[in-house]
């Protein structure tokens, strides 16, 4: 099995269900002519959080990591009238350029945008109780991940669904040679989840048009 077929399934499911719109497009080509990383959420996985959201009933979702705000389209449009999503970024130029894909996505009155590193975000949504949050979606720097999802399970409430993006990065989660702080970080963040109380997860494995990676969703609820 090789990328090239992995985009290709991307490509061909993405064309029946996804239905990335005019707005979608532009902000995925306007964070890619602005130069940021093409590390956002494939067309099919953005369509994924978005169903998530919608189905649990999500009112209010935070987002660590907006990058250039594309997965930020897809989760405020999960929101009914009235719901709010706050999305922190520590690059300054890459918030700005998802302010601008977020506004001409029509959703700037539903988003909140935090600038500078996610722990300090974090500390003042809770300083300012803005939680329980019902959706989080943790895609920040990796190694932060553990005291991210710390700060999740503070920031949520029985029913509150936290998903992490890049779980697995190739396989690199289980190989013991692999000591990069971000992988460590996934491992930590596994061990974590696993010690929860107050938490259930489960890790999928993904390929896709980025490779090879995967996510994990955790629902905040007594371990069965
Ligand atoms: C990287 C970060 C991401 O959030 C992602 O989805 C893929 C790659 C990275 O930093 O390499
Ligand atoms: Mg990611």
């Amino acid at each position: 099995m090789s990328q090239e077929l992995w985009s290709d399934v991307d490509g061909y499911t993405a064309d029946l269900l996804v239905h990335e719109d005019q707005a979608l497009r532009d902000a995925a080509a306007g964070s890619a002519a602005a130069g940021l990383p093409p590390i956002a959420v494939s067309p099919n996985q953005g369509k994924l959080l978005h169903l998530i959201a919608r189905a649990m009933g999500a009112r209010s979702i935070l987002e660590l990591g907006t990058l250039g705000g594309y997965s930020t389209i897809w989760l405020a449009r999960a929101l009914p009238p009235g719901g709010r999503l706050v999305t922190s970024e520590l690059e300054p130029s890459y918030a700005q350029v998802a302010a601008e894909n977020i506004e001409r996505a029509g959703v700037a009155d539903r988003v909140e945008q935090r600038v500078g590193p996610a722990l300090e975000s974090l500390r003042e949504l809770a300083g300012e109780r803005a939680g329980p949050f019902d959706f989080i979606f943790i895609d920040a720097d990796k190694a932060g991940t553990p005291q991210y999802f710390e700060w999740a399970l503070e920031l949520s409430r029985a029913g509150s669904v936290i998903v992490t993006d890049n779980v697995v990065r190739g396989g690199a989660l289980v190989d013991p040679e692999n000591d990069d702080p971000g992988i460590e970080g996934m491992r930590r963040f596994h061990e974590l989840l696993a010690a929860a109380p107050g938490a259930t997860g489960t890790t999928i494995q993904t390929v896709g048009t980025k490779g090879y990676d995967g996510f994990t969703l955790a629902l905040v609820a007594p371990r069965p």
